[in-house]
Order: structure tokens, then C-alpha cells, then sequence
């Protein structure tokens, strides 16, 4: 089982409006909406805009399978209630749920810095309030009928895990880690920048590349730093940026790279620009990327900082910090 998430957009709306109004998923909800496909588009241009709610589309093998959310977050106070549903009766499975809530935890406790988070279940609905119990919350209220609809009266269980419970509790606890980077955050706001090729002869590849519609934005600018030779060029219609860096002495970071590749020009970075740079490294070392080349200003990009971050599975990244 392979579980992703990813944000919600007017092309799901039909069917998350499906789920919403089918009965295995109201029955354990606030409410029985009747919604439009027109408050809908309304609905999520507001959630897009809105920083204390996050949402995602749940999908399992890539079906749509449900969404879950954070609401009422506040991350100067450090806390979040979350929920989520299955719309799709087929793909709820416990070893779904038991991923869900612990990445979650991880992803508010590890990326966002919260300290607690809060859930609110029906009391009837006793498989999710207890599966809670059993990652690490505990049952801080129950209120007898707290919430009404359609003239029935429904008790309402409180959850709350802590951070400090959270770490303690995960090593013990198996689950598939599911990814909840958002575009608001960090590492799931990266936004690539540029594509760097290491190339021997930088006049004869620019004159290839723009051969192929590429144009040379400014001139080449030796970097002293790192002695290498960089040169920008932006692809005429689609806007695309790559760079080309050649060698400037025997020590620079491309030689090795050019010597393996029989001085063939070769993809040697992707270049994402971040706006928090200082906590993307922090959070990129603890998945195990090695910061090869610290946070020093580029003198082709406007003496902005960049990095150089290794993994093995990712090869070289560049991150560079956000204007
Ligand atoms: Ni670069």
C-alpha cells in the first residue's frame, strides 16, 4: 500500500463533495451538509487562503481515497485539531488509519514545532477515538450531547497528544510513513529554480544550448569562491532556467564529476529556491542529506546564500534562499 497526499484542487471537488454528503461519512460528522459544487469553489478558495486549516487529498496506490486535515491551527501557540475521512469504502483499512495519525504526528510535532494536538470524535464512533488511545492520546473531556443535528444529540470524546508523549511513544510504534509536506512549509514549498549542468567548455555549450532555444540571461560570472565558471540561460518560451558551470582551476566541485563522464556535459544539480533556507538544511539533514557546501552567498545570483545537500538516493540538490 502506497499512501500519498497531496492538496486538493477544483477538479476534486465533485468528488470530495460526494463523499461529504454520503451517509458512512456524515454519520460521524457535525454535520449533514447539502453543498454545491459552487460553494465548493468558494470553500476552497477560502481554505487556500487560510492559514490556520490545512487540507489534503488521501490517496492510496494513487485513488482518491479521502482527505484529512488540520483546522484551528495556531502555530505561535503550537496547537491543531485534525480529523480525516475515508470517502472510499473500500480502501479504509486500519493499517491506513494507524499511517495517517502517527505521519501526522510526526509531520505537526517534527515540522510545523506544535507542542499539542487536539481530535474530537463522536462517542459512538468508538474504532477511531480508540485507535487515538492507542497511538498515544488521551481522552482529556467527554461532553454528553455537545453537538445537535437534525434534533439528535451526540457525546462528543476530547483527545490530546503532547509532543514530549509523541517522541517518546514513536519508537516503539511500526507504520508506513506517509509525507504531509505542504506548500506552505519548508521543504514542501521548494520551488525549482534551475537545473545545473556541469559542462567542460562553457562557450562551445552555450552556443549548443542556445542551438536549442535556450538565451543566455547576463554574462558569465567567475565564481571565486568555488572556482567554477557559471553561466545562465533561460529557455525563450517555457521560462525555464539551467545553468552550465565549468571548471575554473583543477579544484572545482565539477572536475571529479566531468573526469567520471569522460568530459561529457552532465545534469549535475536540481536548484530549488526556498524561503525558510535556515530550516529547510535543518530539516533536510535529519532525512539525511549532507550539507556538502554551507550556506555561502553566489555571486551569479545576486550574493543570495545557497547550499549544496547530498543524499544517495537524491543526488546533489542546491537550495537557494528565497529574495
Ligand atoms: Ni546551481
Amino acid at each position: 500500500m502506497g499512501v500519498t497526499l497531496r492538496r486538493i484542487t477544483e477538479d476534486d471537488l465533485e468528488m470530495v463533495m460526494n463523499w461529504r454528503m454520503s451517509e458512512s461519512v456524515t454519520k460521524y460528522m457535525n454535520t449533514n451538509p447539502k453543498l454545491t459544487l459552487e460553494g465548493q469553489k468558494k470553500w476552497l478558495a477560502a481554505h487556500n487562503d487560510d492559514k490556520t486549516v490545512r487540507d489534503w487529498l488521501i490517496l492510496v496506490d494513487s485513488v482518491p481515497a479521502g482527505v484529512i486535515n488540520l483546522a484551528d491551527l495556531r502555530l505561535s501557540e503550537g496547537t491543531t485539531s485534525w480529523g480525516y475521512y475515508i470517502g472510499e469504502d473500500s480502501l479504509r483499512s486500519l493499517k491506513l488509519a494507524i499511517s495517517l495519525e502517527m505521519s501526522l504526528y510526526d509531520y505537526c510535532f517534527d515540522i510545523l514545532g506544535l507542542e499539542e494536538v487536539h481530535g474530537q470524535i463522536f462517542k459512538l464512533n468508538e474504532g477511531v477515538w480508540k485507535l487515538h488511545v492507542a497511538c498515544g492520546c488521551e481522552v482529556v473531556d467527554e461532553v454528553e450531547g455537545e453537538v445537535e443535528k437534525e434534533g439528535v444529540k451526540y457525546d462528543v470524546v476530547h483527545t490530546s497528544i503532547t509532543r514530549e508523549k509523541w517522541l517518546k511513544l514513536r519508537e516503539s510504534k511500526k507504520y508506513d510513513k506517509i509525507n504531509f509536506d505542504c506548500f506552505n512549509d519548508p521543504i514542501g514549498g521548494m520551488k525549482v529554480h534551475h537545473l545545473g549542468i556541469a559542462v567542460s567548455k562553457m562557450d562551445d555549450s552555450i552556443k549548443t544550448y542556445e542551438g536549442l532555444g535556450w538565451v543566455i540571461e547576463g554574462s558569465i560570472t567567475d565564481d571565486e569562491v568555488r572556482n567554477v565558471r557559471i553561466a545562465f540561460l533561460k529557455h525563450g518560451i517555457t521560462g525555464e532556467m539551467i545553468e552550465l558551470i565549468s571548471p575554473n582551476g583543477e579544484d572545482s566541485p565539477v572536475t571529479e564529476t566531468l573526469k567520471s563522464m569522460k568530459n561529457v556535459a552532465t545534469p549535475y544539480h536540481i536548484c530549488y529556491e526556498v524561503r525558510d533556507f535556515d530550516k529547510a538544511i535543518e530539516i533536510l539533514k535529519g532525512r539525511r542529506f549532507v550539507l556538502t557546501d554551507g550556506a555561502k552567498p553566489a555571486p551569479a545570483i545576486d550574493g543570495r546564500r545557497v547550499a549544496f545537500m547530498l543524499h544517495r538516493n537524491a543526488g546533489l540538490i542546491e537550495l537557494l534562499e528565497e529574495k
